[in-house]
């Protein structure tokens, strides 16, 4: 090796001694990037030691030139190793920056539906009545038969009702759940079915599918005036204790006598407004004394019993609770409508 071969060796020697005791040192990520710059950078130590081998005799230059290439590549191979170490170490809890603001996360909210069957159930559970269901699919005995809806009843038209097959109908009213619940137990019964029901209907005021209350009640000497107690509770829990109710005679085949009842108009209280037609008040429920054809279909004795029973569409309800004016609200599921409940 002649001398000055081999004082170009011992330089490079010393780039390469000082570069890993300076690298021994370097704890962050920053002091091994400027590190890197030093030594591999544009104009870095080991960089001008390249560039300066075309000046060197002819001699030294190919050991020179090759030392230097395998020290860049040993360098590189270090820079990159340590830097990929400290990153897989990074904590990240280091960096959250607690002056953010926090990312609001959306609650959801109950259907407006949900929310007040909730509120009717709550309300005849606290004075007795337990829940009972029954199924959507239904025959047309329960929906119609054992209810004393004879054959030839208006609501049995193809119009009103969906027939799945021909004696299964999707069910017009909850209605069938009293003849269901009847035939299991024995009297007292006092229950409400709450559940979806299915009409051939479909206009401003009517959807295919909407929700009613059934309530039973079935007992010794259970009177009319028993079922104007419970329904004025309950239309004063509802809605408000200074809202008078008004029972006006009607029909249906299941209950006798039967009554409609209204409720003084919840917006104008009375003074007549679009809602209740200026009328001052609003229909509300369909009720009365459980029909004695009934209590044989399903066995109970008509001289020992009596009993009342009504119904009422729930989304009626809660759009006079809510003041909600169109029915597809409920079923178009704009979320700024349902936010609001
Ligand atoms: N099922 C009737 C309807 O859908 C409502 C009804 C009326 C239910 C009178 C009753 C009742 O239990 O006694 O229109």
């Amino acid at each position: 090796m002649d001398k000055l071969e081999d004082s170009q060796h011992s330089n490079l020697q010393e780039i390469e001694q000082e570069a890993f005791r300076e690298i021994g040192g370097a704890k962050s990520l920053d002091s091994l990037e400027s590190l890197s710059t030093k030594y591999l950078g544009r104009k870095g130590i080991l960089t001008a030691f390249l560039r300066n081998i075309p000046k060197l005799p002819v001699e030294a230059r190919p050991s020179a030139g090759k030392n230097a290439n395998l020290l860049k590549l040993r360098l590189e191979e270090v820079f990159n190793r340590l830097k990929a170490e400290i990153e897989s170490n990074f904590d990240s809890s280091d960096q959250i920056d607690v002056t953010l603001p926090g990312r609001a996360f959306t609650r959801g909210t109950l259907h407006p539906v949900t929310k007040i069957s909730r509120e009717i159930i709550s309300i005849f559970t606290r004075i007795g009545f337990e829940i009972a269901e029954g199924p959507e699919v239904e025959t047309d005995y329960y929906n119609f038969e054992a209810l004393n809806i004879p054959k030839y009843h208006p609501a049995r038209d193809m119009q009103d009702t969906f027939y799945v097959a021909e004696n299964i109908v999707l069910r017009t009213h909850t209605s069938p759940t009293q003849p269901r619940v009847m035939q299991k137990v024995n009297p007292p019964v006092r229950i409400i079915a709450p559940g979806k029901v299915y009409r051939c209907d479909s206009d401003v005021t009517h959807t295919p599918m909407f929700h009613q209350v059934e309530g039973l009640m079935v007992d010794q000497d259970v009177s009319f005036g028993d079922l104007k107690g419970t329904l004025t509770t309950f239309i004063h829990k509802l809605f408000d204790e200074d809202i008078s109710l008004r029972f006006r005679p009607s029909f249906f085949p299941f209950t006798e006598p039967s009554a409609e009842v209204d409720i003084r108009c919840v917006m104008c209280r009375g003074k007549g407004c679009r809602v209740c037609s200026g009328t001052g008040w609003l229909e509300v429920l369909g009720a009365g004394m459980v029909h004695p054809a009934v209590f044989e279909n399903v066995g109970y004795d008509t001289e020992k019993y009596t009993g009342f029973a009504f119904g009422m569409g729930i989304e009626r309800l809660a759009m006079l609770k809510y003041g909600i004016d169109d029915l597809r609200k409920f079923f178009e599921n704009d979320m700024r409508f349902l936010r609001q409940f």
